[in-house]
């Protein structure tokens, strides 16, 4: 049987700095587990527009779309800020999230014990959090119409327009409900149905679907606002979040400092089911390509590993495996070792992010 492929498109800034450990882990799964990957590579974001003119080609979204799996890195900088907005390296990460019609945007923010007090937070707070915010991720206002900038009598007016069909909601409610089923079963659904219809519609169709097929399921409904709000004050009321694209975005970025750092965040962005009983699948931590640190061997490598780890549970059955990368992880924190964004009075062993990744490709070698 051929080996499972792998596209990764390692983008721009630390994109490929952390990418490159993430090969790291990858041939180790080959040489020492006998977990063979078909990789193959191709561009997105800027330095695709600069190589052809636009940040995704046809034919490297042909390529994803035949792959068992995407592993991204970044897209973006400073670079291409004034770029037409159709050109932008973020279209092309927006493109590759509608045409495979990646829906479900699991974002875990697990607080690891060595870190607990490195958090914003006090360590009573973050210490043992293991929560998932579930984004929608493929409609809402990132991608409603009508759009534009346009010009009415003499002033320009921006639009983005908050558009959600029902069927969209429940897909999304359905793998929130799924998900909690298999971690603590609890699963609170963020909107803002006190202001905007799209957000009753929203509340409406989470509780139909919890009612008709999860009845099992611990629901409950908060305002977006308020639920970022709970997230700083005790975010381990939470085990599931369920929540639209925008709102989604925001509160992963935030639960990113309950762990310690952006660099620890990372995700998977899956789709229904194929014919195979895989979902289409791309896996990108959560931060960007952080422009301020790029080609400073500075980045953190860890969120880009654990996006690998959850490739490696959702999209190939090996969730042993994704433990295995899981608990390297852990080792190499609890051993100290802190990339920049970790570095604080608390302390630890400085390393750049290629000792990071060797570190836990060492720990993981340990495991066996
Ligand atoms: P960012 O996530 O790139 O950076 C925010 C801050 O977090 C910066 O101070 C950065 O140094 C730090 N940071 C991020 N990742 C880190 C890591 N792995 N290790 C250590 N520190 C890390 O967000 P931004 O600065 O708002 O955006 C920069 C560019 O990235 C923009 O073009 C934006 O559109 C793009 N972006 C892309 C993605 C993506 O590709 N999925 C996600 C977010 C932002
Ligand atoms: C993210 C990013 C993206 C988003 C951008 C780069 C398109 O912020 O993945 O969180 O807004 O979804
Ligand atoms: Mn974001």
């Amino acid at each position: 049987m051929a080996n499972p492929s792998l596209l990764i498109l390692a983008g721009d800034g630390i994109g490929p700095e952390v990418m490159t450990e993430v090969k790291k882990i990858i041939d180790w799964f080959g040489t020492k587990r006998g977990i063979a990957f078909d990789v193959s590579e191709d561009l997105v974001g800027g330095c695709a527009y600069d190589a052809h003119g636009t940040p995704l080609t046809d034919a490297t979204m042909a390529k994803a779309l035949a792959v068992d799996a995407v592993l991204l890195g970044a897209v973006g900088g400073p670079k291409y800020d004034n770029l037409d907005f159709s050109v932008k390296p973020e279209r092309g990460l927006l493109r590759l999230r509608k045409e495979m019609d990646l829906y479900s945007n699991l974002r875990p923010a697990q607080c690891f014990d060595a870190l607990a007090d490195f958090s914003s937070l006090k360590r009573e707070i973050v210490a043992g959090l293991d929560i998932v915010i579930v984004r929608e991720l493929t409609s809402g206002i990132y991608f409603g119409e009508p759009r534009g900038i346009i010009t009415e009598g003499n002033e320009r007016v921006g639009i983005n327009t908050q558009r959600y069909t029902e069927s969209e909601i429940a897909r999304v409610a359905r793998s929130a409900f799924e998900l909690a089923r298999r971690r603590n079963n609890k699963v609170c659904s963020m909107e803002k149905a006190n202001v905007m219809e799209s957000g009753i519609l929203w509340r409406q169709v989470v509780q139909e679907v919890h009612d008709k097929d999860y009845p099992d399921v611990e629901l409950s409904h908060m305002y977006a606002d308020a639920g970022a709000m709970q997230l700083t004050r005790w975010p381990k009321q939470f085990d599931v979040i369920v929540t639209d694209n925008l709102f989604g975005d925001m509160l992963s970025d935030l639960a990113a400092m309950l762990t310690g750092s952006l660099g620890m965040l990372p995700s998977a962005s899956l789709g229904a089911p194929a014919a195979n009983g895989r979902p289409k699948a791309l896996y990108e931590p959560v931060h960007g390509s952080a422009p301020d640190i790029a080609g400073q061997g500075k980045a953190n490598p860890i969120a880009c590993i654990l996006s690998f780890a959850m490739a490696l549970r959702y999209s190939f059955d090996l969730g042993d495996e994704a433990s295995r990368v899981e608990q390297a992880v852990e080792k190499v924190l609890a051993d100290g070792l802190r990339t920049a964004d970790l570095m604080g009075p608390e302390g630890g062993t400085p390393v750049s992010t290629s000792a990071m990744g060797d570190a836990v490709v060492a720990a993981l070698d340990a495991s066996l």
